[in-house]
């Protein structure tokens, strides 16, 4: 078990055995991969890379910095609470703080950047790329170059990826590993079905997690304390690879590569913080930020035309 959620385990765990009781036996269509059932999101990504242990963080200067991003990994909204604007941690979507293959590690990614991004049109430094996951991700702010908290985290970054080759952007490992196209269009009805039966119980029915004591145990899926529409998850090619590779929690790879896609799509295909970038209406946003077949915004999913929210709220902390 991950040590961020080690405070309040007692009650994660008894969800989690209630959850896995309640798993049904998947059954695969002919012709589908059977993807072999796995703890964690590493196992089918070929990677065998090891990050360092964070009990070697070193006593000095650096290792404070090291220690401060893995914190603000773990815990975004304490150690950050300036740039955060939902209740999501980045922990969340990039598992084991950052370290774990198959769940966009942060190593890949240091030794990935600077890059080209056609979500922003120009060569973007490390420091670029992380101010992203601020403003989407995190629905919140964006941390000046330079900062502490950018720097802390690229500290952190660098320190995971020691003896990795710099420039290898296709490492194993990298991103979340490459999904089928679904045989069958994503369809509402279907994920809603599949969310119900894998994961309601932890994320609840509404989509909207659950908290213990004030502490965030299971994160939004959807709804005001969730990512919003600029988000990379947004994309429901994204998080349906991370759903196959991620989720259930602790049972990686045991929904079919469908059952991803429509869940997927009943995830996105729900109200979400509207996109910073709005262009003064859905359908101008839609145009010029959201023209694919993978974005559900400004398009009409169980009646509701998603994003037409209105202006971004102004954002607080
Ligand atoms: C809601 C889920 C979510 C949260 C929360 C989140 N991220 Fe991400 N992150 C993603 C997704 C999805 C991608 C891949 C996006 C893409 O390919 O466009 C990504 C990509 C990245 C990358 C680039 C990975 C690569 O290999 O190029 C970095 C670095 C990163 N995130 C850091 C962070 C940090 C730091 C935070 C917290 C401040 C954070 N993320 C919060 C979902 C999330
Ligand atoms: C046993 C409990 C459990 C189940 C069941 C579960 N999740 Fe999660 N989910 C988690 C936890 C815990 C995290 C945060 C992981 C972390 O911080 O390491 C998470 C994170 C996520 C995230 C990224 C964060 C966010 O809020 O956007 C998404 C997306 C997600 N789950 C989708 C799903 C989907 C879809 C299913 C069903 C196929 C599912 N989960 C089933 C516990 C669960």
């Amino acid at each position: 078990m991950s040590k961020h959620i080690q405070p309040i385990k007692p009650v994660l765990t008894s969800i989690m055995l209630a959850s896995m009781a309640l798993v049904p036996v998947v059954s695969f269509a002919a012709g589908e991969a059977v993807p072999k059932s796995a703890p964690n999101a590493a196992v089918m990504t070929g990677s065998h890379f090891q990050a360092p242990d964070p009990s070697t963080i070193p006593n000095d200067e650096f290792g404070k910095m090291v220690q401060l991003g893995r914190n603000i990994m773990f815990e975004t909204k304490k150690y950050a609470p300036q740039y955060v604007g939902n209740s999501l941690n980045c922990v969340n979507c990039h598992t084991d703080g950052g370290a774990m293959a198959g769940s966009a590690p942060l190593w890949g990614a240091w030794v990935s950047y600077p890059a080209y991004r056609g979500k922003n049109k120009k060569v973007n430094t490390y420091e670029d790329r992380l101010q992203g996951c601020f403003r989407y991700s995190m629905n919140g702010k964006m941390p000046p170059l330079g900062s502490d908290v950018l720097v802390a985290l690229s500290a952190y970054s660098y320190w995971l990826a020691k003896g990795l080759p710099t420039g290898d952007n296709k490492i194993a490992g990298r991103g979340y590993p490459d999904l089928p196209e679904p045989k069958q269009a994503p369809d509402f009805v279907r994920g809603k079905t599949v969310y119900e039966a894998n994961c309601a119980i932890c994320h609840a029915a509404n989509g909207q997690g659950r908290v213990v004591n004030g502490t965030v145990v299971f994160p939004p899926l959807w709804g005001a304390q969730s990512f919003n529409w600029g988000a990379g998850m947004g994309s429901i090619k994204n998080a349906a690879k991370f759903i196959f590779a991620n989720m259930p929690y602790g049972q990686s790879y045991s929904l079919t590569p469908q059952q991803a896609w429509d869940v997927a799509y009943y995830m996105d295909g729900h109200e979400r913080p509207q996109d910073p970038r709005w262009q003064g209406s859905v359908a101008a946003t839609r145009a010029k930020y959201h023209d694919s077949k993978n974005s559900l915004y400004g398009t009409k999913v169980n009646g509701v035309l998603l994003g037409d929210t209105g202006a971004p709220k102004p954002f607080e902390p």
